[in-house]
């Protein structure tokens, strides 16, 4: 049975408890909610991969409560440091290269030498993890391939009776997960556009970033190489600017539609009800969705890349 947690301290005593007994427990982030699990216990990771179906070579990112939490597991240049100091806490997640005897499940890098880190701008994820007082491996908590939960309702349509908690916190603020940045070589490559602008990291940099994956051979890199990812059941045509028979449209700005990411054009607002939409389209049992087009820029960027994979071909 999955239990539903209250965002108070007792509901947060409860499930940093059963994080730290290898529980299972899925958490809100300002991005989308995680599902938890203690990085350091090969066990519990195991379980996150097997209550998600997610392929194994697939690697989990560890949430801390802080840099200087994430000094004792990684190694940061200075660039990594003047990120952290810009964009932590928030949605920004940095692959670093892993200190020996970090004490990290093998499972949570895949055997990499390398750990994707992030620090989580909200205040229930904040106090969790200092609670539990762990790294906490957190994969967004939806069944592989499917699209991510921004409330408690959608982690229990896709995982109840395979987690142990969820911690209610309402809606999740960003609505998309964390950008991705490899910060292992000479310049920073951008392995995942996510709920904080590329544009916003450039400015920090003073430099344009790459685009990874560097190499796709070797590295099980980016969530990307899994082409057809976020989906809904139904059918997605992409760029729509009118519907064909039997489509529901997803509009975007003043127009009519059967739903709107955002009828003001915002692109923060629509980055939040992204997943939301595609959600209640699911629920809603649309076989053909139409979506219009969204301004490839800032938080449009991930938007974008999350609708491609949407409207990829399924296996
Ligand atoms: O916003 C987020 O990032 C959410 C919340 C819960 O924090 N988490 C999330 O995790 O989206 P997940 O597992 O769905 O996506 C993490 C991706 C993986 O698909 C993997 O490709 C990449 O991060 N990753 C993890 N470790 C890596 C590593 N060492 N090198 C390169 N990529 C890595
Ligand atoms: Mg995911």
């Amino acid at each position: 049975m999955t239990r539903h947690l209250d965002p108070d301290e007792t509901g947060l005593k409860r499930a940093a408890e059963m994080l730290r007994r290898g529980g299972l427990v899925s958490f809100p982030t300002e991005t989308v909610y995680g599902l938890g699990g203690d990085a350091s216990d090969d066990a519990a990771v195991a379980r996150i991969y097997q209550a998600k179906g997610r392929p194994s070579f697939n690697p989990l990112i560890v949430h801390l409560p802080d840099a200087e939490a994430v000094e004792a597991y990684c190694v940061l240049d200075d660039t990594a440091r003047r990120l952290a100091a810009a964009f932590w806490p928030g949605a920004l997640t940095l692959v670093l290269p892993i200190r020996p005897y970090a004490g990290i499940s093998k499972l949570v890098t895949a055997g990499l030498d390398t750990l994707a880190v992030r620090v989580p701008d909200h205040p229930l994820a904040q106090a969790l993890l200092r609670e539990a007082a762990l790294p906490v491996a957190a994969p967004s908590a939806n069944p592989s391939g499917r699209i991510s939960p921004t409330t408690a309702a959608h982690v229990l349509a896709g995982l109840a009776g395979r987690i142990d908690a969820v911690l209610d916190g309402g809606p999740c603020g960003v609505g998309l997960e964390s950008t991705i940045l490899d910060c292992i070589g000479e310049a920073p490559v951008l392995l995942r556009a996510g709920g904080l602008p590329a544009e916003a990291i450039e400015a920090c940099l003073g430099a344009s970033l790459a685009l990874g994956p560097v190499a796709p051979a070797t590295a099980p890199t980016a969530p990307g190489q899994l082409v057809s990812h976020y989906a809904p059941r139904g059918t997605v045509r992409l760029d729509a600017t009118e519907t064909e028979p039997g489509e529901t449209y997803l509009g975007f700005g003043p127009l009519g539609a059967d739903m709107n990411l955002s009828r003001s054009g915002d692109l923060v607002e629509a980055a939040a009800n992204l997943f939301d939409c595609l959600h209640r389209l699911d629920t809603m049992g649309a076989e053909r969705i139409a979506v219009a087009p969204i301004p490839d820029h800032g938080l449009g960027r991930a938007i974008n890349d999350r609708l491609r994979r949407a409207a990829a071909p399924r296996d």
